[in-house]
This record gives structure tokens, sequence and C-alpha cells, in this order.
């Protein structure tokens, strides 16, 4: 959107995916790379906006350091590792007078902007419950919280907060109420050694009698759906052959047997919630299901919707109305120009809105501020609270 922004530096320690981000910058001839972030900072103010999009752990740092110099922010999710962390950005943020969007990109989905607009206009009456449920997907909780950068909570985040945090500010915003109370279940159950196949060996490229059946052998990051995945950790996925890939998965941490890795963070939670007035949610986080769904209960009817529903019958959202003869009303969501890729229409959505929320009199008008994003990541804790105590954790509203 070369009519917005300009892009005008770049900073990461793996050099090809500066070149990556030199490219889109279009030639610009004083393009500036920096070999890491605090290189770049420590140059001065690199530029009005900033995007921080290094790992968990190192945005509470990057943000900081970003704002003390003047910037605003698109910070990824989530806005930092730990409750402490997360405070402090905020309070950066209030002390320096920045702004910064939050990337949760969901909120600006054609899907979540539609259940949005049904709810405020009473479509289901007065809300009084809600179901959500997040299916991460079997091989993408493998690469990713198995295998890959958010398998250890100690070094990355809880998955509540890494995966879900999207799902705790789709029911705050959806809900328009402040959570009061969580209680959380949740555990590790089926990437452990004890589901390992027999003979497995720690390493998927060392031999595994259990190769040709098991669904997370890493030889299938050389076929055309697994190049996907190994994209997004091996600069080289697209272009290498066969061979080169199975060498890279020999050292790599994804070449690791799934149930022999030292990940820690569960493939399965359930948090129940008390929000403002009584109304109540239940969510579920599994590895072992695909997509998102939501089933939100009113006085006047049910509005249900999301992956199953849109691919058992193909349309996005079904709204029940309470009564003898009502027909449920199917709802189709108009497919944005460009598809649903990137969450949904979600990243499209939140780059289209950017300069606005950037650029408004009005910061409170911003859809994904570091305020409102806030609730989210209280709720994300205290289920993470809630989990390792076995105790309800009230937030302080
Ligand atoms: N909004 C979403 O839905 C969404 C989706 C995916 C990832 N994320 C978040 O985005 C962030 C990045 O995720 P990812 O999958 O791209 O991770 P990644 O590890 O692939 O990317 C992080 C990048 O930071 C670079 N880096 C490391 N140290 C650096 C430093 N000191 N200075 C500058 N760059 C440095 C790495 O080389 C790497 O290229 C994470 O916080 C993740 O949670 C958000």
């Amino acid at each position: 959107m070369p009519d917005q922004f300009s892009l005008v530096a770049a900073a990461d320690p793996v050099a090809a995916r500066v070149d990556v981000i030199r490219g889109h910058a279009g030639g610009q001839a004083d393009f500036r790379t920096y070999p890491s972030a605090e290189a770049m900072f420590a140059a001065g103010k690199p530029a009005d906006v900033v995007v921080i999009a290094t790992q968990d752990a190192q945005h509470r740092a990057h943000a900081i350091q970003a704002m003390e110099l003047g910037c605003d922010l698109l910070l990824e999710k989530p806005i930092a590792h730990r409750l402490d962390d997360t405070l402090a950005v905020r309070d950066a943020a209030r002390r320096l007078g920045r702004r910064v969007v939050v990337c949760h990109v969901l909120r600006y989905t054609p899907f979540y902007a539609r259940v949005q607009a049904l709810l405020r206009s009473g479509a289901i009456g007065e809300i009084v419950s809600a179901n959500f449920i997040e299916g991460v997907q079997p091989w993408h909780q493998a690469h990713s919280f198995v295998r890959g950068h958010w398998s250890v909570a100690a070094t990355s985040s809880p998955m509540i907060l890494a995966k879900s945090c999207h799902d705790m500010d789709l029911l705050a915003w959806l809900l328009d109420r402040p959570c009061e109370a969580i209680s959380s279940h949740g555990a590790l159950t089926h990437f452990t050694a004890a589901q390992a196949p027999d003979g497995a060996p720690p390493r998927c490229t060392d031999g595994c009698p259990a190769a040709a059946t098991c669904r997370y052998d890493a030889h299938l990051y050389a076929k055309p759906e697994g190049r996907r995945w190994l994209a997004m950790v091996f600069d080289r996925a697209k272009e290498a052959s066969d061979a080169e890939i199975f060498d890279w998965l020999r050292t790599s941490r994804w070449g690791r047997c799934a149930y022999r890795c030292d990940n820690d963070v569960v493939d399965h939670q359930v948090i129940a919630a008390r929000f403002a007035g009584a109304v109540t949610a239940t969510f579920t986080m599994t590895a072992f299901d695909e997509g998102r769904h939501l089933e939100i209960f009113g006085t006047e009817g049910v509005l249900r919707g999301g992956a199953f529903v849109k691919k058992q019958l193909g349309y996005d959202l079904v709204l029940t109305r309470h009564g003898w003869q009502q027909e449920p009303e199917k709802i189709s969501v108009e497919t944005p120009t460009q598809g649903y890729a990137g969450h949904g229409g979600g990243d499209h959505g939140l780059m289209h809105t950017l300069h606005a929320d950037l650029t408004c009199p009005d910061p409170t008008a911003m859809r994904s501020s570091l305020e409102v994003s806030m609730q989210s990541h209280l709720m994300a804790f205290a289920a993470e609270e809630s989990r390792r105590s076995g105790q309800t954790v009230t937030l302080a509203v």
C-alpha cells in the first residue's frame, strides 16, 4: 500500500528475510537494513511506525525500545509472554502516549464483523451465554506447539495465550463486557513419550518403524502441504529438493519424533468464564479439531457458525429465533476480494485499517488498540493461573 506507507528499514539476523522486506520496499535506494532490532534502535528512531514480529519473549523489550524512540507500533500478539511484561508494555504506551495496534486479526474478518453486527442489532436479543471452540488441527499442534517455537511455556507463552488470545479477544469483543472470573482445566495428553509408537527413535530421520502410518512423520514436510508449513521455519522450503529437506530435518527440531520432544504446553484446555451481568461463556481449545466454531445464546435466539457449519452446510452462520414456527435463517458472509486467505481475511482487513487506526483523531476508536487488547491477555493469564492452581481466578475489573 505505497499510497499509505513507505517501507524504510528492516531488521532480522537472517539476511535473506531482510532481503524479502527490501523487495517489498520497491527498490527504495535509501532502504536501511540491520542485523537485529537492537542494532536498528541504536541508530535512532527508525520510522513513524514499527512492526514488531519477533518471538513472544522479545516483544516487551522491542516494543518498549521502539516506543521510547517515538514510534507507534503494529505489535504481533501476544503483547508479551508474561503478565508483568504485558503490563509493562501497556504502562510504557500510556506514559509515552504511543499508539499500538495489536494483531488480533480476527476482529477484522468479514465473518466476525458480521457476528458482531448481528449481536449489536439485537438479532438474538440479550446475550445470556456463549460457547466457543478452537480446533488447532493436529499437524499445526505438532508443528508449532510440540516441535516448534511455542512448545515450552517457560521460554515462550502458555498455550491459552499463544494460540487462544484471539479467542479470548473475540469473547470480550463480541460479548462486549468485562470478564469477572475464570476457571480452567487442561493437560498435555497425546504428544508425550507414553504415546510414542513402539520402537520410535528420537528422530523420524533415524528410521522409524511407524513412519508409514504416523501422521506426524517429519518426512511429510517434503510433500506440497508439508512444505507450506516448512516455509515458516526453513527459508529454502520451496526450492529445496526432498533430499535437502531430509538432510535439514536430521538436525532440526522439526525432525524430532512428535512424541519425544521437550514440549510441555497443553494439547487441550477448557475454560468457564463469568462476564459482567452474569453472562457466561465456555471455551475449548483442542489439538484434535480444525477451525473455530461459535454458539451464542440470547433471549430471542441462537447464533451458530464457524468452520463446521461452513464445511457441512455451505454457509457461514445459522440464526435460530425462539418460537414454534421459526425457520432458521442461513447467512452467508460476503467473501472479500482477496478471498479468505490470511486468517479468514483478517490480515488483509487489519492492514487496510492500520493507517486509519494510527491517524484517527480519537485513539479510543481504534478497533484493536493495546488498551482493548489487554482484556484478552488478562483472561488468558487468569485461565493459565486457574489451570495450574485448580482455583477460580477473579479478574480485577
Ligand atoms: N496474529 C497472528 O495470528 C499471528 C500468527 C502467527 C504468529 N504470530 C506472532 O508473530 C510473532 C512472530 O511469529 P513467527 O511465526 O513469524 O516467528 P519466527 O520465529 O518465524 O519469526 C521471528 C523473526 O524474528 C527474527 N529475530 C530474532 N531475533 C531478532 C532480533 N533481535 N531482532 C530482529 N529480529 C529478530 C527471527 O530471525 C525471525 O525471522 C510471534 O510473536 C507470534 O506469536 C501472530
